[in-house]
C-alpha cells in the first residue's frame, strides 16, 4: 500500500494538462456493450476504476487492446455471459452501469448489488425500478440481482425519484434496446450524461434532450460499434484550482472545458480567486487568503459534490466562517475528521459543515476514506505547514491519474512512497 508525502507551504506555478474524465469514461466502456464490434475509445484515463471495468468486460468475453497511451479498443463481437460478480461489484460501485446495456442487448443480467460506500447508502432502486417500468423483471437473491426481459424491453415513461446520473445513464442506454418510446423525467443533466447521449446517437440510437431534465430515447435502431474521444475530467480540473486557491498559485489547466464546471468557478471567484478561461482551457490565480462563501452541493448544473471536500480544504484557512451543505449524500464527511487532525477548525450538525478558518494548517498523518476526500488531504497538505502523509491512496488512484506527478511539475513538494507502517 503507498503513501503520499507532501511538504506544504510551496505556490504552486505552471501548466497542467487534464485527463479524460472518469465518469464519462465508464459509461462509455459500458455502452459498447449495446452492440457487438470494435469500439475505439480515446483520451482515456489511466485509473483503476478504468481498469475495473475493463476486467469486468474481459470476464464477460469482450477482447479490449491498449492501442496508445489513452486509447482502448473494445471488441464486443463476442460476449459470454452477463453475470458481474460481488468483487468485481464491491471494488467499483459504477459496475452497476453495465445492467441497462446487458439487459437491451441479451435481454437478461446478473449482478451484485452494490454494498453502501464510505460516503453513504448509495442503493440501485430507483435504475431497477425503471427497468422493472420496461417490463423486465427483477428479483433479489443472495445479495445479487436478476434481471430478466425474455420478451424484451419495452420503451415506457419513467419518473426517476431522485435526480440519479448513473440511474439515468443506465436507463438511457437500457432504452436502445427497448421497442418504442422511452421518457426518463426529472433525468440527470451531468455533462457525463450529455456525452453518453452523444455517443449512443454516434452509434445510431435516436436520443433527445440530454442536458435538460427530460430524455426521450425510441428505442429499437440499429446500432454500430464508434471511435469515441471520452470528455475532460472537470473533477480533476477543479481539484487543480483548489490547489491554486490554498497556496496562492497560478496554475494554467489545458485540456479542460470550462463550460462544464461553471459553479466551481464562480464559487472560486468568490472565494478571491481570478479567473480566465477559452474554450479547453482556465488559468487561474489564488487569492493572498481565501474568503468565507456559503456553498450547497446539488444536481448539475449546482455546485457539485465531488468537489465539497476540495473546496472545504480552501475553506479551512479561509478569513472566516463558511457554510457547507451537502445536500446529495448523507455521508459525506468523512474528510472532516482527517482535517481536523491537520488544525481545521471545523464543526459539523447534520448536512451542515461550519468551516472556521484559521490561519495556518498543519501537517499530520491522515487517512483517505474515499476517492474525492483523498484529494482534498492532498489540497489541505500542499499549504499545511510541514509534512502530511496521506495513508491509502488507493482510494486517490481510483479516480487521479498521476497527481502526484501533475503537482511536482508545478512545483509542489509531493512524492508517493511505500507504506510500511500498518493501519
Ligand atoms: C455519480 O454517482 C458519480 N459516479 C459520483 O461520483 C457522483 O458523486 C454522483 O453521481 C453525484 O453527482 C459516477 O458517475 C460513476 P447518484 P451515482 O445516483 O450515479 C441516491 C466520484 O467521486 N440514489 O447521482 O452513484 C444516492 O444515494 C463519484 O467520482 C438513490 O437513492 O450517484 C444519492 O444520495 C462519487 N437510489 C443520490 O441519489 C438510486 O437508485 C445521487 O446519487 C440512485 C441514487
Amino acid at each position: 500500500m503507498d503513501k503520499i508525502v507532501i511538504d506544504g507551504g510551496r505556490r504552486l506555478e505552471g501548466e497542467i494538462c487534464i485527463a479524460g474524465a472518469k465518469n464519462a469514461a465508464l459509461p462509455a466502456f459500458a455502452a459498447t456493450i449495446l452492440c457487438p464490434g470494435k469500439f475505439l475509445l480515446t483520451n482515456v484515463p489511466n485509473l483503476k476504476d478504468v481498469d475495473t471495468i475493463i476486467a469486468l468486460l474481459k470476464e464477460m468475453g469482450a477482447v479490449i487492446n491498449k492501442e496508445g497511451p489513452n486509447a482502448v479498443s473494445v471488441d464486443t463481437e463476442r460476449l459470454a455471459h452477463c453475470e458481474v460478480s460481488y468483487d468485481l461489484v464491491r471494488t467499483m460501485r459504477a459496475s452497476c452501469l453495465v445492467l441497462g446495456p446487458l439487459l437491451a442487448r441479451m435481454g437478461k443480467s446478473r449482478i451484485s448489488l452494490p454494498g453502501g460506500c464510505a460516503i453513504g447508502e448509495r442503493p440501485i432502486n430507483l435504475h431497477l425500478k425503471g427497468f422493472q417500468g420496461m417490463g423486465a423483471n427483477i428479483t433479489l437473491e443472495e445479495g445479487y440481482v436478476n434481471a430478466d426481459a425474455p420478451d424484451g424491453l419495452v420503451g415506457h415513461k419513467i419518473y426517476l425519484d431522485l435526480v440519479t446520473v448513473t440511474g439515468t445513464e443506465n436507463l438511457m442506454m437500457a432504452a436502445t434496446g427497448a421497442k418504442g418510446t422511452t421518457i426518463l423525467e426529472n433525468a440527470a443533466r451531468e455533462p457525463e450524461v450529455v456525452f453518453l447521449a452523444d455517443m449512443l446517437n454516434k452509434m445510431g440510437a435516436d436520443v433527445h434532450g440530454a442536458g435538460t431534465d427530460k430524455i426521450t430515447i425510441n428505442g429499437g435502431k440499429p446500432l454500430k460499434a464508434v471511435e469515441m474521444e471520452i470528455i475532460p475530467d472537470r473533477v480533476e480540473t477543479g481539484t487543480f484550482m483548489a490547489a491554486a486557491a490554498i497556496t496562492a498559485g497560478q496554475l494554467k489547466l489545458v485540456g479542460c472545458n470550462p463550460a462544464h464546471l461553471e459553479a466551481v468557478t464562480m464559487k472560486l471567484a468568490e472565494i478571491g480567486c481570478k479567473i480566465t478561461e477559452g474554450s479547453d482551457w482556465l488559468e487561474i490565480t489564488g487569492p493572498a487568503r481565501p474568503k468565507p462563501v456559503e456553498i450547497e452541493t446539488n444536481p448539475y448544473p449546482s455546485f457539485p459534490t465531488d468537489m465539497q471536500a476540495q473546496v472545504m480544504a480552501v475553506l479551512s484557512v479561509a478569513d472566516g466562517t463558511s457554510v457547507i451543505t451537502e445536500s446529495v449524500f448523507e455521508n459525506r464527511y468523512m474528510h472532516v475528521a482527517e482535517m481536523r487532525r491537520m488544525g481545521a477548525n471545523i464543526l459539523l450538525k447534520g448536512r451542515n459543515a461550519f468551516v472556521h478558518g484559521v490561519g495556518s494548517l498543519s501537517g499530520a498523518q491522515v487517512m483517505a476514506t474515499d476517492l474525492r476526500a483523498s484529494a482534498s488531504l492532498i489540497v489541505a497538505g500542499l499549504a499545511a505547514k510541514g509534512k502530511t502523509h496521506v495513508r491509502r491512496v488507493y482510494h486517490l488512484d481510483r479516480g487521479y491519474e498521476r497527481i502526484e506527478e501533475k503537482l511536482r511539475m508545478v512545483g509542489a513538494n509531493i512524492e508517493r512512497k511505500p507504506d510500511r507502517k500498518r493501519d
